[in-house]
């Protein structure tokens, strides 16, 4: 048998794999990608991945850069922020329209901005605040505490105990010389319809919103909750916020040693520079945010919770036209 005569067997059957295998490679389509590729695994990301998978106990701090995707201007950035397009008011400084001392003076300027800025259906939740929820479902997650002032973390079906609103919201209303409580409806009735300054029928000052002005203190909430969560946050994620504002931009700094620290933002902030427990990682945080469910494996429920969200919004919104 000569040795050609040998081989011809195996070699043909060699040849019958490799067709079928080329024919396999001929039936994948490449399709477009419509999500970035995920990052190599030693990247900055991965690390904040495996961080927020196995320390949990996530603190969650957030600022108004969180809710910028869904439209509503953060305060100090530069040309966009709300700060900067206050011209029309006429403030001494541009802070002043949240001042407890001005608004005493000058309410004006407040009730005009409460027609713009009062939370209502406009605004639905972005994907980072789909994502602190899903921290939230997945047991990961100790408290959010937010800066922001619109609602959009009870949209995205956080829980209250869930959720300190550090700088407080629209949903209640007080005078602010006898600190009577006043009728929530009359009072966004009296700034958001009529444009007036609600006036306290006891005192005759003048009430506003419960949210927490320069020169007032926060809620009583924020200080019982942040004593009993600093020590056992072993993550503090810190997204879209100057760190600007005493006393929450000083939480980063009042977490325990052994705390990680993740800032997401589009801007260096705070002075983290421990390189074994912080990252900055720079950008849009809905963008970085969708990568880093997809390092988690996480995308498909986060896209959903987000649709969900949004789903409810709508619904909310075709109700309240049907109620006129
Ligand atoms: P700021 O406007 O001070 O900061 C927003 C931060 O988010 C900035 O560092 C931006 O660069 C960043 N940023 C903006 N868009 C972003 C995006 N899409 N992705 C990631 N980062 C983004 O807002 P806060 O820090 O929240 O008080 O401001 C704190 C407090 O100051 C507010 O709560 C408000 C204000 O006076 C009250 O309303 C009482």
């Amino acid at each position: 048998m000569s040795s050609s005569a040998k081989d011809s067997k195996p070699d043909k059957k060699k040849d019958d794999a490799v067709d079928a295998l080329a024919a396999q490679i001929d039936q994948i389509h490449v399709t477009e990608r419509t999500t970035p590729p995920p990052p190599e695994e030693d990247s900055p990301l991965h690390k904040i991945a495996h961080w927020i998978q196995h320390h949990g106990q996530i603190l969650v701090l957030t600022g108004a850069g969180v809710s910028v995707a869904a439209g509503i201007p953060d305060f100090r950035s530069p040309g966009t922020g709300l700060y900067d397009n206050l011209q029309k008011y006429n403030l001494p400084y541009p802070e002043a329209v949240f001042d407890v001392d001005f608004y005493r003076r000058h309410p004006q300027p407040f009730v005009s901005l409460a027609q713009e800025i009062w939370p209502g259906i406009h605004y639905a939740p972005t994907l980072t605040h789909a994502f602190v929820t899903l921290l939230h479902r997945k047991d990961l997650l100790l408290r959010n505490y937010s800066q922001n002032i619109d609602g959009l973390e009870y949209l995205a079906q956080l829980p209250a105990e869930q959720l300190v609103e550090c700088h407080g919201h629209f949903r209640s209303a007080k005078c602010i010389q006898c600190f009577r409580k006043a009728e929530i409806e009359a009072v966004r009735t009296s700034m958001v319809q009529e444009a007036k300054v609600p006036i306290c029928p006891h005192c005759r000052s003048y009430v506003k919103p419960d949210i927490v002005f320069f020169g007032e203190s926060l809620p009583d909430r924020f200080h019982t909750l942040l004593s009993q969560d600093l020590p056992v946050a072993k993550v503090c994620l810190i997204l879209g916020t100057s760190l600007q504002v005493a006393p929450v931009s000083l939480i980063p700094e009042k977490v325990g040693p052994h705390c990680k620290r993740i800032l997401l933002n589009k801007e260096r902030v705070g002075n983290m520079d421990d390189s074994d427990r912080d990252v900055f990682y720079e950008g849009d945080c809905d963008d970085t945010i969708l990568e880093l469910a997809q390092i988690l494996g996480w995308e498909q429920e986060l896209r959903a919770l987000h649709k969900q969200a949004k789903q409810d919004m709508k619904r909310a919104v075709e109700k309240k036209k049907k109620e006129g």
